[in-house]
């Protein structure tokens, strides 16, 4: 019985960034005794380990939805093998004016213009802390620049110190359609050196506290053959420990069916699906596979994180899905996605990584 098929309808008749934060809201007070409910079953076959960190399984929760480190320790009651939380700036931001964020029902789509809209990393950093004491899963931390800051740098230099010692890994945001001229960091002239201070910030940070804690890039699906090839040049040479492949669309496929496919904004979900599976091939090609990747886009079932593993990545997020089928969608995906690797025969899912271009 899926409980959110019945409710989804009332959700639905608020207007989506409400229902975000209602969502929330429900998440941080609802009583502990309720997670005893939440299944969070262990596949053998699916548990995996990159960079020496150990994942229950390869489904991830990707960057936005608790973009204040609110609720983590619920979120992790869902089955997840990880939880990505962010975009945190230094300072608070309100973001874009509302509305902002548009529910493409048909298309099973979204597009969101949010614009890094989050409490500061002051208050981040003090959800986290209260969290802390329960987070025995791989927590990521995205990190952002603010609007109005002109040296993108710094700001990803001082969340970088910030965050070290607290995530399990670090994603570098440089791709929200939302924040005027932030993708143009991913431009060549740009991106070599800004990645080399990043870098440069990491060694020492390892140095100082006698910890590895892997960076990583997240990067936009707009990006031409050309370009991505670039960027797998770039992060090989500076020895970046891996990549998101891919934030939120510009692109608009004409063939898209809701009223809101107008709406300015980066749209997810479905129809990113094929669009974000080309690059990730691509970067796999570029990058001989050296760097591990983590896949994300319009994922909505085990076929989809399967194929998704055989273009390249070593883990998989998901978030416009679980607006469509409530978190359920976890232990289901896991559930099949278990079976499918033995009916072809696999140990472990890590071996199924990259399949389509060995
Ligand atoms: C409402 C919304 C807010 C998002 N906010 C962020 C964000 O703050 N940082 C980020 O890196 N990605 C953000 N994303 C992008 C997602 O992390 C993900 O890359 C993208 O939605 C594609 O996955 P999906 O098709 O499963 O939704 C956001 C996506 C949505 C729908």
């Amino acid at each position: 019985m899926n409980f959110y098929k019945i409710f989804r309808p009332l959700i639905f008749k608020f207007d989506a960034e409400i229902a975000h934060n209602l969502a929330i809201k429900f998440l941080k007070f609802m009583p502990k005794s309720a997670t005893l409910f939440c299944f969070n079953r262990r596949y053998k076959n699916l548990q995996t380990k990159l960079w020496d960190i150990d994942f229950a399984n390869p489904i991830g929760l990707a960057a936005g939805f608790d973009k204040n480190a609110e609720v983590i320790n619920v979120l992790s009651k869902f089955g997840f093998g990880f939880l990505e939380i962010g975009t945190v700036t230094p300072r608070v931001q309100i973001g874009n004016v509302k509305p902002r964020l548009f529910r493409l029902c048909e298309d099973k789509a979204i597009i969101n213009r949010l614009g890094f809209n989050n409490l500061g990393a002051e208050d981040f950093a003090k959800n986290l802390e209260k969290a802390m004491p329960q987070v025995s899963y791989a927590l990521g931390v995205n990190i952002g620049k603010n609007k109005d800051t002109e040296d993108m740098l710094v700001d990803y230099l001082v969340l970088l110190k910030k965050f070290y010692t607290k995530a399990t890994y670090i994603t570098v945001n440089i791709s929200s359609p939302n924040l005027k001229n932030l993708r143009d960091l991913q431009g060549g002239e740009r991106l070599d050196p800004f990645l080399m201070a990043i870098m440069e910030k990491k060694n020492e940070l390892k140095e100082r506290c006698k910890r590895n804690v892997p960076i990583l890039l997240k990067i936009a699906p707009d990006l031409t053959p050309d370009e991505q090839e670039k960027i797998a040049e770039i992060v090989i040479k500076n020895k970046v420990d891996g990549l998101i492949i891919s934030n939120t669309t510009i692109f608009r496929d004409p063939n898209l069916k809701s009223e809101n496919t107008a709406e300015v904004g980066g749209l997810s979900g479905k129809p990113l699906f094929e669009q974000s599976n080309q690059v990730l091939k691509n970067i796999y090609k570029f990058t001989e596979g050296k760097i591990p990747i983590i896949g994300v886009g319009g994922v909505s079932s085990a076929a989809d994180v399967y194929e998704k593993i055989k273009c390249g990545a070593s883990l998989v997020q998901i978030y416009s899905a679980f607006v469509y089928e409530g978190f359920g969608l976890v232990e289901r995906i896991k559930k099949d996605l278990s079976e499918m690797i033995k009916e072809d025969g696999l140990e472990n899912i890590s071996q199924a990584v990259g399949f389509y271009l060995k």
